[in-house]
C-alpha cells in the first residue's frame, strides 16, 4: 500500500474499449480504471462522493463552463476528479454527459481506485493521486471507423492538413479547444476538434495532441478517426458533429498561415524529447520519492520551485531597502520595490519572524509549498533568499499597488462597479482555490483589503497566502500582528483559537462590506449611532435599507439594485457564526449565479475591532480579565 506501489499500478492500467453506438455525444468511447485499492473504502468512497459532487455543483451553477476540477484531500484516501466537456455542447447537453458519465464511473470499476470514462460530449476522471497537471503521454488510444471514404487520396491528405492546423492553434486558444471543417472536394467536408485540459500547460497541451495525432493518422482514410490521451481529445468525420458551433478561425492562430508538414516533423521530434524528459523526470522521481503527503506525480512546477536568489542581487535591486523604495508594511515584515539587473520589477518581502520561524528546513519546504500556488487571483512567488538573520521573499510586482489605496487612500472613489464586483468575485476565487483545490488547503487567517492587491487590469490578487503557516501553532492567534487582523478576524478564532477556512470566509465578508461601502472596517462611525461598518451592516440589514450602505461615490446609473443587494446579502452570509458560513466555493456559486435570492441571514456575535488583544502570549488567549470587549448579539 506505499505511494509507489500505487503509482506502478497507476501506470500499468488497464484499458478496454467498449462499443460505440448511434448517438455521437453520450456514447461511450473509452472506459479504464487504475489497479490501486483504496487504503480505508469509507473514506475513499466519501471522499469520491463529495467531488463528484461538488463537480455537478460547479456544472450547474456556471452558465458555459466546460471543465471542472474538484479534490477531497482527506487522508488516506484523498480523491481528486477532473470533467471536460466538448465546448460546442450547451450546458445542458454538458451537463447530460456529466451524469451520463457519473453513473458509468461509480459503477464501472471493481477495486476503490480510480477510473475514467471518455465520450465523445466529454470526459471524467477521477484517482487518488493528483493528476490534473500531469504531462505523462504514454497511455494514449485511439478508435478508427470502419468504413474507407471513397475519395481517398484527397480525403486523407485533407484530414491531414485539418488536423495539423488544429493540433499547431489549438494550445494557443484559451480555453484550449478548437472545432474546424474543410472542404474536400466533390460534396464532402472534413470535420474535425481538438481539446486539451484547462490546466496543464500549452507545452503540455501541445504533447498530449501530438501523442494522438501520432495514434489518429493510421485511421486515415477511414471515415471516421478518435484520439485521446488522458484528459485531450483529437477527432475527425467526414459528418459533421459539431451542429451549429461556430468554427474557429484557426488562421489567427497559425504564423504565416495554412499548413506545413515540415512543422508536424519539427513537433513529434519535440514530442520524442518530451517523452524522454518525461521518463527521465519520473525515473528521478522514483528515486527520490520521499513519502509526501501531496502524492502528485510529474507535476511540472515542482520540479521547477522557487528560485533562490543571491542577497547581493536583492539589496542592489532594492537600492539597499531604501525608504523611496518602500511599498508597505505588512503584518509578516516591509515590502520594498526593486528592479533586477535583467529589468524584471520585482516585489521583496523582508520577514520580519524569523525568530519564531520554526526551523529552516521547514522554512524552505513551506515556501516551496507556497511558491507551487498558481492560480490567477493569487500573487505569484518567485522565489526566497535566507542569509544569516534575514528571510526575503521575492514576488511579482503589482504597480497598482492594494485594494485599500482605492478604497479609502489617496486614489478613493476611482473604481466603478464593474471593477469592484470582479474584485469581488476574483477573491472569491483565490480563496476557495487555497481552501478546496490546490493540495493541501491553505487558510490565509489575514485577509484585508491591503493584503489584497491588483494587477494593470484590476484584477484582484490575493498576497501572504501561506506565511501563517511559518508561524508555531499555538502562537498565530494569539499575535495579531502576525496573523489576523482585528475588525476583519472571525470571533471564534480571536477568543479560541479555532481555525477553520471559515475564518477566511468571515474576512472576506468583511472586505465585501468594505467594498460596497468605501468605509473601513475598523472606523467608528458616531452619528447617527455610533458602530463599526459591520453593525452598520446588520442593523440596516434589519431595517431593510440595504441601499443605504452603497458608497456615494459610485455611479447610481452604473450598478443594478438586486445586484448590490444580493452582494450585502451574501456578505452577511459570511459574517454569520462560523457553522453558517458558506465555504468560500459556495461563494463563487452564489456570486457567480443569476437572479436573486433572499438571503436570511443570522445575526453574529461583534467584537470590538479597536480593543487589543496583549502581544505577549501566554497560554491561553483569553484569561478571565481579557481584554477583548464583546458585544452579544441583542434581539432577534
Ligand atoms: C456515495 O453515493 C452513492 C450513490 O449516490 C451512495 O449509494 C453511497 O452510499 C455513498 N457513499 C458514501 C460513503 O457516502
Ligand atoms: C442544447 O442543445 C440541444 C441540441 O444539441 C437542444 O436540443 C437543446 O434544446 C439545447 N438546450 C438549450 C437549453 O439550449
Ligand atoms: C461518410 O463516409 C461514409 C463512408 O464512405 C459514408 O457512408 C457516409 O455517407 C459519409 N457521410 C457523409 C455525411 O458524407
Amino acid at each position: 500500500m506505499t505511494s509507489l506501489w500505487k503509482i506502478v499500478s497507476f501506470i500499468v492500467a488497464t484499458y478496454t474499449i467498449a462499443v460505440v453506438i448511434s448517438d455521437p455525444q453520450l456514447s461511450v468511447f473509452q472506459k479504464a480504471c487504475s489497479n490501486y485499492d483504496a487504503t480505508n473504502p469509507v473514506v475513499f468512497r466519501a471522499n469520491r462522493n463529495k467531488t463528484l459532487s461538488n463537480l455537478r455543483l460547479q456544472l450547474s451553477s456556471n452558465d458555459g463552463i466546460h471543465f471542472a476540477i474538484s479534490q477531497q484531500p482527506i487522508q488516506p484516501d484523498p480523491v481528486y476528479a477532473m470533467f471536460q466537456c466538448r465546448n460546442y455542447l450547451n450546458s445542458s447537453d454538458c451537463l447530460a454527459c456529466f451524469d451520463s458519465a457519473e453513473t458509468q464511473i461509480r459503477s464501472y470499476c471493481p477495486l476503490d481506485g480510480g477510473a475514467r470514462v471518455f465520450y465523445d460530449g466529454c470526459f471524467l476522471r477521477y484517482e487518488s493521486i493528483g493528476f490534473v497537471d500531469q504531462i505523462l503521454v504514454s497511455d494514449n488510444f485511439r478508435l478508427c471507423g470502419n468504413n474507407v471514404i471513397s475519395q481517398e487520396t484527397t480525403f486523407a491528405r485533407t484530414v491531414d492538413e485539418l488536423l495539423s492546423d488544429i493540433i499547431a492553434a489549438t494550445p494557443k486558444i484559451n480555453g484550449y479547444f478548437a472545432a474546424s471543417s474543410r472542404e474536400v472536394g466533390g460534396g464532402t467536408i472534413a470535420y474535425a476538434v481538438a481539446q486539451c485540459p484547462e490546466r496543464i500547460s500549452p507545452t503540455a497541451c501541445n504533447g498530449c495532441l501530438l501523442a494522438a495525432y501520432e495514434k489518429i493518422n493510421s485511421c486515415v482514410p477511414q471515415s471516421e478517426g478518435r484520439a485521446s490521451d488522458h484528459g485531450c481529445f483529437l477527432r475527425y468525420s467526414n459528418s459533421t458533429f459539431f451542429n451549429g458551433y461556430k468554427e474557429t478561425d484557426l488562421s489567427l492562430f497559425l504564423k504565416g498561415g495554412g499548413s506545413s508538414k515540415t512543422f508536424i516533423g519539427a513537433m513529434v521530434g519535440g514530442l520524442a524529447f518530451l517523452l524522454f524528459v518525461a521518463v527521465f523526470t519520473l525515473w528521478f522521481q522514483f528515486l527520490r520519492r520521499k513519502p509526501a503527503k501531496e502524492g502528485d506525480i510529474l507535476v511540472a512546477t515542482e520540479l521547477r520551485g522557487p528560485m533562490n536568489y543571491r542577497y547581493n542581487d536583492l539589496v542592489s535591486a532594492a537600492k539597499k531597502f531604501s525608504e523611496q523604495n518602500k511599498l508597505g508594511e505588512g503584518g509578516f515584515g516591509d515590502v520594498y520595490k526593486g528592479t533586477l539587473t535583467n529589468g524584471k520589477v520585482i516585489a521583496v518581502k523582508k520577514l520580519a519572524i524569523w525568530k519564531s520561524i520554526r526551523a529552516k528546513a521547514d522554512f524552505e519546504s513551506e515556501v516551496k509549498l507556497i511558491s507551487n500556488v498558481h492560480h490567477r487571483n493569487l500573487s505569484r512567488l518567485l522565489g526566497y533568499c535566507s542569509k544569516r538573520q534575514e528571510l526575503l521573499l521575492v514576488y511579482e510586482y503589482m504597480a497598482n499597488t492594494s485594494l485599500d489605496k482605492f478604497l479609502f487612500g489617496d486614489r478613493c472613489g476611482t473604481l466603478n462597479w464593474k471593477q469592484r464586483f470582479d474584485i469581488i468575485v476574483g477573491t472569491a476565487r483565490g480563496l476557495a482555490y487555497l481552501h478546496e483545490e490546490f493540495h493541501v488547503c491553505i487558510i490565509h487567517r489575514d485577509i484585508k483589503s491591503s493584503n489584497i492587491l491588483l494587477d494593470d487590469h484590476f484584477q484582484p490578487r490575493i498576497a501572504d497566502f501561506g506565511l501563517a503557516r511559518l508561524l508555531p501553532e499555538d502562537q498565530t492567534h494569539i499575535n495579531t500582528r502576525f496573523a489576523g487582523t482585528l475588525g476583519y478576524t472571525a470571533p471564534e478564532y480571536v477568543i479560541n483559537g479555532q481555525l477553520s477556512s471559515r475564518v477566511d470566509t468571515y474576512s472576506y465578508g468583511v472586505v465585501v462590506l468594505e467594498i460596497i461601502s468605501g468605509r473601513r472596517s475598523n472606523d467608528l462611525q458616531l452619528e447617527p449611532f455610533t458602530e463599526y461598518l459591520l453593525e452598520l451592516a446588520w442593523r440596516l440589514h434589519e431595517e431593510d435599507k440595504l441601499m443605504d450602505l452603497v458608497d456615494r461615490s459610485l455611479d447610481i446609473n452604473e450598478y443594478n439594485t438586486d445586484e448590490m443587494k444580493k452582494g450585502i446579502g451574501i456578505a452577511l452570509l459570511c459574517t454569520q457564526s462560523s457553522v453558517a458560513r458558506p465555504s468560500m466555493s459556495e461563494v463563487v456559486s452564489l456570486l457567480t449565479s443569476k437572479g436573486f435570492s433572499d438571503y436570511r441571514p443570522t445575526r453574529p456575535t461583534f467584537i470590538d475591532p479597536n480593543t487589543r488583544v496583549p502581544n505577549d502570549s501566554s497560554n491561553s488567549p483569553v484569561s478571565s480579565n481579557a481584554t477583548i470587549a464583546i458585544t452579544e448579539a441583542s434581539g432577534r
